[in-house]
């Protein structure tokens, strides 16, 4: 296998070997019932330029109505958590192609305030294109990217003179459960000082029908986007997935506020994944749950920061109160 010498220097705190880790999931997962699998796994190289082309689909609607909130009000969050005479650290969890982190920066950088931006991310791959994107459309702002496990452990951030803007966008916080939530937000809040800041993006419960045509969508990319997990382990761990065998559903499970993505087997078959010495049957109709993303209320929300020690000051929704931003200090 061979490695491109990254663009940036990504920090430090390494991580487990990447095939191990996936061994590792496919046995936990498809062995237990119901079967599961992480939904990390989905983005590998295709399934994240999928995700890419999903944040585009009519359906779809977290992405841009997130990105006109931003354009709208990305100089109040600026201003709310500097005054203009300090430096400003904008620390990102899961910068993702930080498409959306240019309308704050941009912000910021109105105010001719020195920038440094901090993208946080399990994959390497995802910081080099975040930081290629920013450096191009902001050569003034200095990015210093790190790759980290944020989901278990703090990130470590070292200490900054100036006030620090944490971002978590794109309901990405949906994917976890409530427990991993505040685990995953409490640990952000143990580096952040009572001056600095967070913005959470998070998607709102709607009605039934809007919800699941965002996650079943007419042209099929999200369909392919949740098979593309058994192309994966067809293809990193030998695995004989027919993708004609499993069928994708998203189902709306109002208990838990969660949509959930499943992949069911449309017959009865048996799998075999060698490297993971594994070997499957599947009845008709059983499933694998790949997805979960958890809609949230005005009372969840508070909930959520409260649990792991942030006080909520602002929040900004779009008109159809389908997408919320929430602007937050920590407690402590
Ligand atoms: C990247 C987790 C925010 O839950 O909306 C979109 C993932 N999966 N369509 C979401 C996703 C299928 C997305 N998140």
């Amino acid at each position: 296998m061979t490695t491109l010498s990254p663009l940036f220097d990504l920090g430090s705190q390494p991580l487990i070997d990447a095939r191990t880790e996936l061994i590792r999931e496919v046995l936990d997962g498809l062995r237990s019932r119901p079967r599961t699998l992480k939904p990390w796994i989905l983005y590998d190289d295709l399934g994240s330029r999928l995700f890419e082309q999903i944040t585009d689909l009519p359906e779809y609607y977290p992405t841009r109505t997130e990105r006109s909130l931003l354009s709208r009000h990305a100089n109040a969050i600026v201003a709310s958590v500097t005054d203009g005479s300090q430096p400003l650290r904008v620390v990102e969890l899961g910068a993702g192609s930080a498409s959306k982190t240019c309308l704050l920066l941009a912000a910021a950088t109105r105010l001719h305030l020195d920038v440094v931006y901090m993208p946080l991310d399990v994959s390497g791959d995802a910081l080099d294109l975040a930081c290629t994107n920013i450096q191009n459309s902001f050569p003034e702002v200095l990015i210093e990217p790190m790759v980290v496990n944020y989901v278990d452990s703090p990130p470590q951030l070292e200490e900054f003179e100036g006030s620090t803007l944490a971002l978590y966008l794109g309901t990405s916080i949906g994917n976890f459960t409530p427990t991993e939530s505040r685990t995953i937000l409490r640990n952000l809040g143990s580096q952040l000082t009572r001056q600095d800041a967070f913005l959470l993006g998070t998607d709102l419960v709607k009605d039934e029908s809007s919800l699941i045509a965002a996650y079943q969508d007419s042209q099929g990319v999200t369909a392919a986007f949740n098979l593309n997990i058994l192309n994966r382990l067809n293809r990193e761990l030998d695995a004989d997935f027919d993708l004609s065998g499993f069928r994708h559903c998203a189902r709306w499970n109002s208990f838990e506020s969660r949509i959930e993505m499943h992949l069911e087997s449309t017959r009865s078959q048996a799998i075999q994944i060698p490297a993971a010495g594994l070997k499957l049957d599947f009845r008709t109709g059983e499933t694998i749950h790949t997805e979960n993303s958890y809609k949230f209320t005005d009372e969840t929300i508070r909930a959520l920061l409260f649990d792991s020690g942030f006080a909520p000051q602002m929040t900004w929704k779009d008109a159809r109160q389908w997408y919320a931003l929430t602007l937050s200090h920590t407690c402590e």
